[in-house]
C-alpha cells in the first residue's frame, strides 16, 4: 500500500515509517516540522535503503492537504500529527484543539474527496480518563481533565461519526499506554524540545549527566512501591501495531479500536531500577509531590489486538532501556548533529 503518514518525521512516526519501508510499503510523509526535524526521516531511508516522499505541509490546510493527494496516489492515512503536551495544552487550549481536530477534519475531508478511506489514528490511554484498571476497550470514556486528552476524544467521535455514514470507510483507533525506547540501531529515537515531561527522555538526560537528578512525582500513590504506575511499551512494538492495523482495514470495513499496550503496570522507581540495571548505571533521583492531573496507577487489557490483530508486544522492559540509553548515547543533542 501507499501511506500517508501525517506527522511522520516525529517520534512514533518516525519508527511506523521504518516498519512500513521494511514490510514493503509506499510512504508518504507530510509534517510541518513542529516538533521534529527531517532528519529522521533521512536515517530511517539510510536504515531501510529505501526512499520516502516527504512534504513539509500543515495538515490542517487544505489546500496543502489536497495538493498531496492530487499528486500521490494514496491507499490509507496514519495521522500522528498532533500537539502531546498535556501542560501546554492547559496554557493554550485553543492552539492544541485547532492543531489536533482540525488535522483530523482536514484528512477526513480531502480523504473522503479523493475516494481514500482508510485512517489509522493515534489516540491515546488517556481517553479512558480515571477508569478501573485494566482499561478495556468496551469501556465509557471518562473525562480526561485537559484539553490535550480532549482533543483525542473529540477526533476519535469525528472519525465513528464519518464512519458511520460511510460504510466503505475503515477506521482504526489506537490507544496507544505510554511509548518509549527507541529502534535497536540508536539512529532514530524521541528527541524532546527544552526539558522533558515523560519520565524516560528524563531518566536518560540524568544518565547522560545533562540533568542533575530525577524528580519522581509522589510516592503516596496507592501501588505496589507508591510511585505511578505505567503500562510502557517499546516504540518498535507500537511501531509493528500501525502495520497491523492498517493491512487489518483492507481486510474490515467501520471502526475498530485498539489499546496498544503491554498489559503490564511498572512503576517510576521500577523502571529507574530496570534501567540502572540494563545500563550498568546509577540514577540519582528525590521525590516531590505529586504532579497535577496524574493518575495513580493504569495499564492496559492488550488481549483484544492480540486476537484480532494478531499482534502482541515482544519487547521487555530491559529493551526499552537499553535502546533508549543506545540512542541517548549516541545522540546527546538529539537529531541536532
Ligand atoms: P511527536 O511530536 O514526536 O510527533 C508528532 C509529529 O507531528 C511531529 O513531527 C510534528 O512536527 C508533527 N505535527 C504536529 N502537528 C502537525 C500539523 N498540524 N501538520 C503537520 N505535522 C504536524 O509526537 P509522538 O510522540 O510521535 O506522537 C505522535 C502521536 O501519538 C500524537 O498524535 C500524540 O498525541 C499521540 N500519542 C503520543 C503518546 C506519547 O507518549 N508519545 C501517547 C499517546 C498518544
Ligand atoms: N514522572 C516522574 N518524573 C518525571 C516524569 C514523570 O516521576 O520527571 C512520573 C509521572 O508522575 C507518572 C510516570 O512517571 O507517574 C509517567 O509519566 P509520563 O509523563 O512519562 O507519562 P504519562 O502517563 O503522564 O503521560 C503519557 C503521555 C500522555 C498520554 C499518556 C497515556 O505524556 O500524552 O502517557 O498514553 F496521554
Amino acid at each position: 500500500m501507499r501511506i500517508l503518514v501525517a506527522g511522520g518525521a516525529g517520534y512514533i512516526g518516525s519508527h511506523t515509517c521504518l516498519v512500513l519501508l521494511e514490510a514493503g510499503h509506499d510512504v508518504v510523509v507530510a509534517d510541518n516540522l513542529c516538533n521534529s526535524k527531517t532528519e529522521s526521516l533521512r536515517r530511517v531511508e539510510a536504515l531501510t535503503g529505501k526512499q520516502i516522499v516527504f512534504y513539509e505541509a500543515d495538515v490542517t490546510d487544505e489546500t496543502a492537504v489536497e495538493k498531496i493527494f492530487s499528486e500521490q496516489e494514496i491507499d490509507g492515512v496514519i495521522h500522528f500529527a498532533g500537539l502531546k503536551a498535556v501542560g501546554e495544552s492547559v496554557e493554550q487550549p485553543i492552539r492544541y484543539y485547532h492543531n489536533n481536530v482540525v488535522s483530523t477534519l482536514t484528512l477526513c475531508k480531502v480523504m473522503q474527496r479523493h475516494g481514500v478511506n482508510k485512517f489509522v489514528f493515534s489516540s491515546s490511554a488517556t481517553v479512558y480518563g480515571e477508569n478501573e484498571i485494566p482499561f478495556v476497550e468496551t469501556m465509557s470514556l471518562l473525562p480526561t481533565t485537559n484539553p490535550y486528552g480532549e482533543t483525542k476524544v473529540m477526533s476519535e467521535r469525528i472519525l465513528q461519526d464519518v464512519a458511520n455514514v460511510n460504510p466503505d470507510w475503515s477506521v482504526a483507533l489506537l490507544r496507544y499506554f505510554n511509548p518509549i525506547g527507541a529502534h535497536e540501531s540508536g539512529r532514530i529515537g524521541e528527541d524532546p524540545q527544552g526539558i522533558p515531561n515523560n519520565l524516560m527522555p528524563y531518566v536518560t538526560q540524568v544518565a547522560s549527566g545533562k540533568r542533575e537528578y530525577l524528580r519522581v512525582w509522589g510516592d503516596d500513590y496507592p501501588t505496589v512501591d507508591g510511585t505511578g504506575v505505567r503500562d510502557y511499551i517499546h516504540v518498535m512494538d507500537l511501531a509493528e501495531g500501525h502495520v497491523r492495523a492498517i493491512e487489518k482495514l483492507n481486510e474490515e470495513k467501520g471502526v475498530l479500536i485498539y489499546n496498544l499496550g503491554t498489559g503490564h503496570g511498572v512503576s517510576v522507581l521500577e523502571l529507574v531500577h530496570a534501567f540502572e540495571k540494563a545500563n550498568g548505571l546509577t540514577i540519582p533521583y528525590q521525590v516531590f509531590e505529586r504532579r497535577a492531573g496524574d493518575i495513580a496507577e493504569f495499564y492496559a487489557d492488550a488481549s483484544k489486538a492480540e486476537k484480532e490483530l494478531g499482534w502482541k508486544a515482544e519487547r521487555t522492559i530491559e529493551d526499552m532501556c537499553r535502546d533508549a540509553w543506545n540512542w541517548q548515547k549516541q545522540n546527546p543533542q538529539g537529531y541536532e548533529e
